[in-house]
């Protein structure tokens, strides 16, 4: 922990190799096999998904943008002058600056994201194109409870921010969970900005998560190129496979590593068996309806003021307000 730069102050508190290495030993140990998501952000894996964020199958990424640019002033206007922003998973935090340029006189930016130096660049970069912001940044695994450095400034409202539809990443019931913390986190009078992937055709969702040039297969299968680095693992790329599909049952893409023959694998010192076929689950994206999503915001304490949407219904931005 420490200060960089005068306007721009870095907390690290990620989770240590240790959490890495506990939580594959736990999911390939487990049946059916499991990796959780959180662990894709290491530093090839973020700068893959900033390319998936690009593909022309893709929709999320500039759909949600069109969104912020479209309403920004509707949006800035509904948040009012010096709100301090808290960013949950900032990744390159290019979306943010939409609504720093559309706010008035915000007073902070608290970026939280899991990915060390990709934070530690964009918090730089942020800090010096808005020099009366203050700008901190704090390495975190913003899905286990963490304290909240001081937020610097006068007291304006805090509003959390958790663009990218991240939220379709957690289970229905860790949703409620999480926001039931932010509710407390926030405070009273507090509020968040949440962009969610709509239900659509799944059709559309196939594509987005099976693009042609095959940069969702490397994001994914990059984890396990992460345990062969950072667990002294031997998992033959070659063996394994990306599968991605919507779920209509279940109202999610589900996300898989498919291992392609009968094989054993070290990772983390322990020896693990494969069958041929056998799938590491990776991660799931739940698509939510706008009132799907609001029934889960509620329970949660929150209640809609408005929602956003684009003109083909693919993508849905949420502004609630604790209750
Ligand atoms: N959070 C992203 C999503 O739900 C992650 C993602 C995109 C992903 N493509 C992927 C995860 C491919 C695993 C494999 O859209």
């Amino acid at each position: 922990m420490g200060d960089i730069a005068p306007s721009f102050a870095f907390h690290d508190l990620a989770p240590s190799q240790e959490s890495f290495r506990d939580a594959v030993l736990a999911g390939l140990g487990r049946d059916p096999k499991t990796l959780p998501c959180k662990f894709f952000y290491d530093a090839r894996g973020s700068a893959l998904f900033e390319k998936i964020c690009e593909l022309p199958e893709y929709y999320l990424t500039r759909t949600e943008i069109a969104i912020l640019d479209r309403f920004a002033a509707d949006i800035a206007a509904r948040i009012g002058p010096h709100c301090r922003l808290i960013e949950l998973g900032s990744g390159a935090s290019h979306k943010v600056r939409i609504l720093l340029e559309a706010l008035d006189r915000p007073a902070a930016y608290v970026a939280v994201d899991i990915s060390r130096e990709q934070l530690r660049r964009a918090a730089a970069r942020l800090a010096a194109d808005f020099p009366k912001l203050a700008v901190v940044a704090v390495c975190a695994d913003y899905t286990r409870s963490f304290v909240l450095p001081e937020l610097p400034g006068p007291d304006g409202k805090r509003v959390g921010f958790f663009p990218g539809s991240t939220i379709g990443n957690f289970e229905p019931r860790q949703v409620v969970a999480f926001l039931s913390d932010w509710a407390k986190l926030l405070g009273p009078g507090g509020e968040m900005l949440i962009g969610a992937d709509l239900k659509k055709d799944p059709a559309i969702l196939n594509r987005a998560y099976n693009d042609k040039a095959g940069i969702n297969a490397a994001f994914n299968l990059n984890l396990l190129t992460r345990i062969n680095r950072e667990l002294g693992g031997d998992f033959d790329l070659d063996r394994f496979a990306h599968v991605a599909f919507y779920s209509e049952a279940e109202g999610r893409v589900e996300l898989y590593l498919k291992s392609l023959a009968e094989q054993t694998v070290v990772a983390a010192g322990q020896r693990f068996r494969f069958g041929a076929g056998e799938l590491i689950h990776t991660e799931n994206s739940y698509k939510y309806a706008i009132d799907e999503f609001r029934a889960l915001a509620a329970v949660a304490g929150f209640e809609p003021v408005h929602s956003w949407t684009d003109r083909h219904q693919l993508f849905s931005v949420h502004y609630l307000r604790r209750t």
